[in-house]
């Protein structure tokens, strides 16, 4: 048992602090390889939106605006990408992770900048539906020394889960259940008060090496305190694998608003929510939304099917495309088969090769996967 000290049981916590945000965007991003080799998987976008911009946008919309961001390897992409916030209305500053120790290894690193500030921890690559604006009033009127949410799923053998007692208490958590011992999973949103940081200096590396946010948050129920949970009906994704993101950007753009800024020739038909950017041109071809073609893109004699994101600057010309995130400059050129359930990153170059012998040529970076039918 961890014993508290000037943060511990019934000391009184100046609930007038401000709520800070700490939002997490190191980590390794192992799962989203080869994206994550060489950029920040929280800067992948969902519906042409970084997925980090949605927790930017929902802390503050939560009146959360002195956001603390934790950085890795990818430090100068999310630092170019967010500048000093005030694009948010926030005001932001970057706290350089040494390594990817863990999730309260990332409270350790921000423990200087925290203050005795409660906080709301924001994991970066996590993407909740409705967001978090009834949670976060609902732990400034009643502090306590953590809040956890929770969604109810199905299969819960991958993910940490909550075990309740009859009055919504958290009792324990458990990462991995072997049995199925509850369906609430823990999910990348969590509150806590300032005795977190008598928690952590007593925490040991788990078998994967790291600091763990479950042994930090099961330590504040041994100790006595006040660990309370909410569970959210809303849609949660944790967007660590490209079939994750590609939920996302289904659920995003499943909200869409047609909107044409870009040009549509008279060949073309958009069917549905579409959004084509400025300066995007469309000839000769089909979008069926909820599909969104980014700044500068050229689309020719192409199908874009249903729940499509195609980043700014691409060129599809003789190709189909469904249910797929394109990233920026890439290129898609005479491909007969329809593309589907792709997640294609920065100036890739994906097309039709008049090369004899006929066949498929490839340069992949580690960790790619490709689907040949
Ligand atoms: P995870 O997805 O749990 O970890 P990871 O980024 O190392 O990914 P993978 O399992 O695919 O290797 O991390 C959740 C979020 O927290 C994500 O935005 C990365 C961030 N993070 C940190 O900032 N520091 C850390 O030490 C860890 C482990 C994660």
């Amino acid at each position: 048992m961890i014993r508290l000290g000037r943060h511990g049981k019934g000391t009184i916590r100046a609930v007038n602090c401000t709520l800070k945000g700490l939002v997490l965007a190191g980590g390794k991003g192992s799962r989203l390889r080869p994206l994550t080799a060489t950029g920040a998987k929280q800067l992948v976008p969902v519906a042409n939106k970084p997925v980090l911009f949605y927790a930017l946008e929902q802390l503050v919309d939560a009146e959360v605006t002195e956001i603390g961001i934790i950085t890795g390897d990818t430090a100068d992409q999310v630092m170019d990408a967010v500048g000093d916030g005030s694009a948010f209305g926030a005001s932001v500053t970057y706290l350089p992770q040494p390594a990817p120790l863990g999730l309260a290894h990332a409270i350790i690193t921000a423990e200087s900048w925290l203050g005795d500030s409660p906080f709301c921890m924001f994991l970066g690559d996590n993407f909740l539906g409705g967001g978090i604006e009834s949670y976060t009033a609902r732990f400034r009127d009643q502090p306590c020394a953590a809040q956890i949410l929770l969604r109810r799923v199905d299969d819960a053998s991958s993910l940490g889960v909550a075990v309740l007692d009859p009055d919504g208490r958290v009792l324990r958590l458990v990462e991995k259940p072997r049995e199925p011992i509850s369906d609430l999973a823990v999910i990348g949103v969590y509150y806590f008060g300032p005795e977190i940081h008598q928690i952590t200096p007593a925490l040991v590396p788990s078998a994967r090496g790291e600091l763990e946010i479950t042994d930090a948050i099961q330590a504040l129920i041994d100790a006595g305190l006040e660990v309370r949970a909410q569970t959210v009906a809303d849609d949660w994704i944790d967007t660590g694998k490209k079939d994750d993101m590609l939920e996302a950007n289904r659920l995003i753009l499943g909200s869409l608003q047609r909107r044409v800024e870009g040009h549509v020739d008279t060949e073309s038909t958009l069917i549905g929510p579409v959004v084509v950017e400025s300066g995007a041109s469309i000839t000769g071809s089909t979008v069926r939304g909820p599909a969104v073609i980014g700044a500068g893109t050229s689309v020719r004699d192409t199908y874009i099917g249903p729940f499509t994101a195609i980043g700014p600057d691409c060129e599809l010309s003789g190709c189909e495309i469904e249910h797929s995130i394109v990233l920026e400059r890439s290129i898609i050129r005479n491909v007969e088969r329809r593309i589907a359930d792709s997640l294609i990153g920065r100036e890739v170059v994906v097309e039709r090769s008049p090369l004899r012998p006929q066949a498929i040529r490839l340069l992949l970076g580690d960790h790619s996967r490709v689907d040949v039918v």
